[in-house]
Formats: C-alpha cells, sequence, structure tokens
C-alpha cells in the first residue's frame, strides 16, 4: 500500500507539471468539447496507468517519458475516433453500467461457420434480436497464419481482418449495423502471443535486435529447463514442452501454446505500447468489448508456473486505464480460465483495488453444472459455488455452458473433499462419463488434451452432445429426448438465473450436434475441439417455430429464458449477489440472488431425471413470502410444505 500511495503522489505531481502542455495538445489535436473530455479523463487514469507502469517499467525507463509516449498514442486514437463512437463513449460515461442490466444476453461464433462471412451477419441479425441478443462475441477476425492456426489464435496481422472472412471496413460495417440493432460487438485480442509469421517475429528472425526483444528467447536450455520444471503443458499430447527450437534464430523460444506462437516479451516497455496502439485501433473500428485471450500467461517468473503473477494484472490495469482515455466505451473481458481465487483477481478485486477488466469468464459455474448433471447431484456445487467472491462493483461474470474450448474438469481436492467426494475418482468419472464410457451415459464427448501420465484429460463436444441429445436421436427413443432437451434447457436456465451475462454458445439454442468432419480437414484433424465448432445449421434452424421439434422446442425456451430474464430485474447486476444454498436434497441446486433494490430470486435446478422436491423453507429464507415462479418453463408445485419441481427443471422464485 506504502509503494502504492507513493506511485500514487508521483504521478500526481508529473501530471501536474504537464497538464499544460496537454492541454496545449488536446486543444490542437480535438474541438474544445472533446479536449475537455479527454483532459478529463487523462486526470481520473493518469495515476491509475502511472503507478502500474512504474512498477512494471521503472527500473528500465523513465516513466514520466513512457507515459508521455504512451498519451500521445492515445491522444492519436481519439483524434482519429469517429464521431459514432464518441457519441457511444459519451452514452457509456453517462450509463457506465449498460452491460449489468438485466437485459443482456450474449451469443458466441466464428463469422464463418454462422454466417459464410462477416458480412453475412447482417442477414442474421434478427435471428440474433430473437433470442434477445445484445452482445455477439465473433471468434478470431483478425488475419491469422496460414494453415494450422489454432482456430485464428494465431495472428499474422492484427490490423487486417482474415480475408476468409472479409476486410477492416467490412467489420467497421458491421460493428455499426450491430450498434444500430442494440448488439455490442466482442473480438477477440490475442494478447499473450502471436504468430511466428507475425511482421515483428518475421523481423525478428531477419536478425534485429530490437524485435527479438518483443519475444522471449535463451541461447540454450538452461534457462528453459528451470522454466519447465514448474510449468504445466497446455497441449501435452500436440505441443508438449513451453519452447521450441528456431534454427534461423539459433534459439529456443517461449511458445505456451503451440510452436507457432511465440510468447510476447511484455517486460520490454514497446511491447506493451504495441498493443496498446492495437486495441486503441480496433475500438476505432467499432469493437466495444475485448475478449483478452489467455491473459493470465503474460508474465514469466521463474519458479512458478507463469500464470497469474502479479505484473500480468498491472499490465491490465494500465492498458484498461489508458484505454479508457482514448475509447471510454470499451469493455474488457477476462479469458482466464484460473482457480476461483485467482479468477476475480481479474476483475480488480485485488489488494490494489485498480480497475482491470469488467468482465470474465465464470468457468467454475460451467465445470460444476457438468458435473451436478452427470452425477445428479449438486453438493460439490454448492460447496464450490458458495466460496466463490462476488465480483467487484461495475463488474460480472460471463455465464456458460459451452464454448469453442474444451472443458477441464477444473475441480479442487479442497471442494471435493469437504462433500466427501475424491478429487482424481471423479475427474476420472466426469472425464470417462463425458466420453460416453460410463454405463448408463446419456453423453457423446471425447477426450481432450489426455496426458498418459497422468492419465488426465478434458473434455470436447457441443452442449446438445454432451447434454444427450445425440445419442436421444440416434436412438430413436420417444423418452430419453424429452429429457436430454429438458437437461439443456435447465443448464441454460440455471446460468441464466445467475447473475452475469449469459452467453450461448453457436448451435446450442437448435442442438446443434458433433460435428466428425473435422477429421477429413487437414487444418483441423487432430484438434477434436473442431468437434463442438460446427457450422450453422441453417436448414435445422428452419424448424425453429414448430412445437413439435428439438429446435422447436429448444428456441422457444431460449427466447422464453431471455424474456423472463429480462423481466427479472434481480437478475440486473448493481450490487446483487448470488449465493448456492445448503438444503436438503442432494440432486438439486438452489440458489438466493439478493438485490438491493429489487430483492430476492431463489433459483432451483433439479438435476434428477425424476421429480424431487425441497424444503420451502428456503422460501422464507429468501424472503419469499409468496413464490411465485418467473421463469415459467416449468411447473413448480408448493405442497406439504415442500416446492416439488419435475424432472431435469428450473425454476426462479420471486415474491408474488
Ligand atoms: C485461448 C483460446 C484457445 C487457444 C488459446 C491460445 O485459451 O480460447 O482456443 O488455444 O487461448 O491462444
Amino acid at each position: 500500500m506504502a509503494v502504492s500511495s507513493e506511485h500514487r503522489r508521483t504521478a500526481r505531481q508529473v501530471w501536474a507539471q504537464q497538464r499544460a502542455q496537454w492541454q496545449v495538445a488536446a486543444a490542437d489535436a480535438l474541438d474544445d468539447r472533446d479536449a475537455a473530455r479527454f483532459l478529463a479523463r487523462v486526470e481520473r487514469w493518469y495515476a491509475d496507468a502511472f503507478e502500474p507502469l512504474s512498477l512494471l517499467y521503472g527500473q528500465v525507463v523513465d516513466v514520466g517519458d513512457l507515459v508521455d509516449e504512451l498519451l500521445d498514442s492515445v491522444l492519436g486514437a481519439a483524434a482519429a475516433r469517429p464521431h459514432a463512437l464518441r457519441l457511444l463513449d459519451d452514452t457509456r460515461e453517462i450509463d457506465p453500467e449498460w452491460f449489468l442490466d438485466e437485459s443482456m444476453v450474449g451469443y458466441v461464433c466464428y463469422a464463418d461457420r454462422f454466417a459464410g462471412d462477416l458480412t453475412g451477419i447482417v442477414e442474421r441479425i434478427d435471428y440474433l434480436r430473437d433470442l434477445g441478443v445484445t452482445y455477439l462475441h465473433l471468434m478470431p477476425v483478425l488475419a491469422p497464419r496460414e494453415g494450422p492456426s489454432d482456430g485464428g489464435y494465431a495472428v499474422a496481422d492484427y490490423r487486417a481482418v482474415d480475408p476468409a472472412l472479409g476486410t477492416m471496413q467490412d467489420l467497421r460495417r458491421i460493428a455499426a449495423t450491430l450498434r444500430d440493432h442494440g448488439i455490442s460487438l466482442c473480438v477477440d485480442l490475442v494478447v499473450n502471443h502471436t504468430a511466428r509469421e507475425h511482421e515483428w517475429a518475421r523481423k525478428a528472425i531477419a536478425g534485429e535486435q530490437a524485435y527479438r526483444d518483443y519475444y522471449l528467447m535463451f541461447p540454450d536450455r538452461t534457462l528453459p529447463d528451470a522454466f519447465e520444471e514448474h510449468l504445466p503443458e497446455v497441449f501435452p499430447d500436440r505441443a508438449p514442452g513451453n519452447f521450441t527450437w528456431v534454427d534461423v534464430l539459433d534459439a529456443w523460444v517461449w511458445t505456451t501454446f503451440h510452436d507457432y506462437q511465440w510468447d510476447l516479451n511484455y517486460a520490454n516497455p514497446v511491447v506493451f505500447a504495441e498493443m496498446l496502439a492495437i486495441i486503441c485501433d480496433l475500438a476505432n473500428v467499432g469493437v466495444e468489448i475485448f475478449r483478452l485471450d489467455a491473459v493470465p500467461f503474460t508474465w514469466k517468473r521463474m519458479g512458478t508456473n507463469c500464470q497469474n503473477q502479479p505484473e500480468a494484472h498491472l499490465l491490465l490495469q494500465a492498458l484498461r486505464a489508458l484505454v479508457r482515455i482514448a475509447a471510454p466505451a470499451v469493455l474488457f473481458k477476462a479469458e482466464a480460465i484460473v482457480t476461483p481465487d485467482d479468477l476475480v483477481q481479474y476483475l480488480g478485486a485485488h489488494d490494489l483495488q485498480r480497475h482491470e477488466c469488467e468482465l470474465a469468464y465464470h468457468n467454475q459455474l460451467m465445470v460444476l453444472l457438468w458435473s451436478s448433471a452427470a452425477s445428479r447431484d449438486a453438493r460439490l456445487a454448492t460447496h464450490a459455488l458458495r466460496r466463490m467472491r462476488t465480483p467487484p462493483p461495475a463488474t460480472t461474470w460471463m455465464t456458460y455452458l459451452r464454448c469453442h474450448d474444451d472443458i477441464g474438469w477444473a475441480i479442487t481436492g479442497e471442494d471435493a473433499a469437504a462433500v466427501g467426494v475424491d478429487e482424481f475418482d471423479h475427474r476420472a468419472f466426469l472425464i470417462d462419463f463425458h466420453a460416453g464410457e460410463v454405463p448408463g451415459t446419456y453423453a457423446r464427448g471425447e477426450r481432450f488434451g489426455f496426458n498418459p501420465v497422468t492419465l488426465d484429460a478434458r473434455t470436447s463436444g457441443t452442449a446438445a452432445s454432451l447434454a444427450g441429445i445425440e445419442q436421444a436421436l440416434e436412438r430413436d427413443d420417444d423418452t430419453l429426448l424429452p429429457a436430454a432437451i429438458s437437461r439443456m434447457l435447465a443448464l441454460y436456465a440455471t446460468l441464466y438465473g445467475w447473475g452475469g451475462i449469459p452467453l450461448i454458445y453457436m448451435g446450442d439454442e437448435i442442438g446443434v450436434r458433433n460435428d466428425y468432419s473435422y477429421h477429413d480437414d487437414p487444418a483441423h484433424a487432430g484438434d477434436n475441439r473442431w468437434m463442438h465448432r460446427p457450422r450453422m445449421d441453417w436448414q435445422a434452424a428452419a424448424r425453429r417455430r414448430d412445437a413439435a421439434t428439438v429446435e422447436g422446442r429448444l428456441f422457444s425456451g431460449f427466447r422464453r429464458l431471455a424474456a423472463s430474464r429480462a423481466a427479472t430485474p434481480q437478475l440486473q447486476d448493481m450490487g446483487a449477489t448470488t449465493t448456492p444454498l445448503h438444503h436438503d436434497n442432494p440432486h438439486t441446486l438452489a440458489w438466493l440472488r439478493r438485490h438491493p433494490r429489487f430483492g430476492g430470486l431463489l433459483g432451483i435446478t433439479n438435476f434428477d431425471d425424476v421429480p424431487q422436491s425441497v424444503d420451502a423453507d428456503l422460501c422464507a429464507d429468501a424472503r419469499l413470502g409468496q413464490p411465485r415462479d418467473v421463469l415459467g418453463i416449468w411447473p413448480m408445485t408448493l405442497r406439504d410444505g415442500r416446492i416439488h419441481l419435475p424432472a431435469l427443471s428450473t425454476v426462479w422464485l420471486t415474491d408474488g
């Protein structure tokens, strides 16, 4: 704290000396009104940038000069910001908590797999609006390397769009069109690494020392070996180890992911400056939310797993402050698939309490929903989720059931032990169950990243296939299918009723199953995550109005979820908390949502395939005098002092 307040004082002094100079610069670059606003933002955020930059780079550069240089870039971006986006900035500054609204619903897709290309998205806006979507995450859109690119996460040019999808101009247009329809655009920003074909890497290969310094290179195995002792492997089967020998460089290069993804060296302030400029440029194209890919990995420290280092947070804090000055409408979303205690730090809940990301994926909820469904037992979820810290003010979770990645079975030993479960056995059960290998399983998934030494693995598969829809359709079984549909909807109903922004992963709303054709594509074969990255099945989607079809039942369920959520102010996130409740039925998850203004909501999900009941006293605990289900998908009855739920169902009870 002492260090921080000292840096803050210094920051204030430096700014006081520089204010006059920046007043002139702002007046040159912007009109009166925008100059005044720009200066007000610098005034507000200067120390928030200066402090972390001092801690990061104070030893290698003069921080006053560095901030000056970064502000110059930020002012350039502010001056280049299109008029429509300045208006958006105004709106967002007036209502900075817009994204905490109960009407928010997100959708995640690959532009090509959903709509052919970027311009194709325009024709699908009505479809998205029908689902209540207000936020669209287009999976990697920036120019990747040719050949294998880890699904676009090996970026060769941050300032160009993947030619297969369109152009930067198309991205600009689609962002504007989405905005006109009340949908905010989110794109991936791969901050931890570039493709080895990126211009910086090519210049490093050409022998330019300045660019070698953009990456982490080692002449021999001494340091890599020492680091490796504490580093996990992300892709143990396909890309073992964290370093790659590159002949032309005569060096080992740090490659956490694949050998063609070179980790950036954030100890070099020039790399920070480059990334800041890239973010500002893309913000000016109309990106409203940046999904910061693999952020936990950005800072390396010997003797650690090189994730979640304090400096990784300082980097985000400095970026946050500076981007706020240039483009205040922009939000940051952390892709940090880490332990719950580490995760909440990305929302700024650390000792320093400086702003960081506004959004982060709620990985725990996702894992525990699948775990509860498979074991028909929610006790582990209740225990583990009770331990999660509430996101700090003005931040929230992104809740999700599936995404383009595999599911890592992040169950801690402590949580498992607390409910009498063996951590390793349970993880093995989840892996086998979702690979369709446990008697009675309904899931059709596959192991991902199997580690023959630890026997650990993650899981691939679409939500519909993992929830039993694929199996039920294959067996042509009239009882299995309604159960699988109900399971899928109950899982989604839990996350829609949890708080945070729920995300629909493309195709889940119509039950798109695993796509096994990836085996035929040399760029994808060998990475079974492509199994759950199917093309949108528009023929199936055409059946979405027909209540007799799988698509019809799911789609109308998703519409109901969005409508019920938008009509339930308890799900607004300003000051609200979500707490799972211990109760008397292991098959059900009960959670209490408390909103300071709008009161309580008691959510209950029955993971069992037979009806279950819970003690109605839970309603009293939630202060619901007259409990009423505001979700309205499954019938709920109150009798004999118990709340009765059908098999595989969810209710959201409020005081009615
Ligand atoms: C993120 C992406 C994942 C990718 C990795 C490396 O975790 O979600 O798909 O493999 O980053 O960029």
